[in-house]
């Protein structure tokens, strides 16, 4: 089975998480920008990990969601993961809120149901320190473990 993960990442946390989800499966995490149509198509499972912004996905990963239709795609199995604040452990007060406000991984979760697609359950979010990080610990593992519980066929 043809695995991509492909993600975004403004400080770089996304970009790790990626890396160990790619590694659990045998595959390259590859940034937004360097993927294209191609190795969408071919792709049996297409992992999609997107640092929570403003309660969503960043804009260049909901720009790959529009671009993506079952029509074309309908084969391939998705997944979805992000990386967020650790809200009840946050210093910041705003913070201890946003949990109530959604994140980046249900939200791509259901547009791509919404679109039809075959989503792999449950979405996964995975915690930073701070906005600029660094990734919890015990984070890099948990993305390990969940890449393992992701469809191998
Ligand atoms: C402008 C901005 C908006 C953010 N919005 C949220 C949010 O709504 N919920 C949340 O948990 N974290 C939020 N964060 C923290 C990010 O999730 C965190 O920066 C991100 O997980 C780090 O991943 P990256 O290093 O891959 O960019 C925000 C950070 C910034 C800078």
């Amino acid at each position: 089975m043809k695995t991509l993960v492909v993600y975004d990442s403004v400080f770089g946390n996304t970009a790790k998480i990626a890396a160990k989800i790619a590694e659990g499966l045998e595959t390259e995490a590859v940034h937004v920008d360097n993927v294209n149509d191609a190795m969408l198509e071919e792709a049996d499972l297409i992992v999609i990990g997107s640092p929570t912004r403003a309660f969503k996905p960043t804009p260049k990963i909901i720009a790959l969601v529009d671009n993506l239709t079952p029509a074309r795609f309908g084969l391939a199995k998705l997944a979805a993961f992000d990386t967020r604040v650790n809200a009840t452990s946050s210093k910041n007060l705003f913070m201890r809120f946003v949990d109530k406000m959604g994140y980046a991984a249900p939200w791509l979760q259901n547009k791509l149901t919404e679109k039809g697609f075959w989503v792999c359950e449950p979405p996964a979010g995975f915690f930073v320190e701070a906005s600029e990080g660094p990734v919890q610990v015990g984070e890099l593992d948990r993305a390990a473990a969940w890449a393992k519980s992701l469809p191998k066929d």
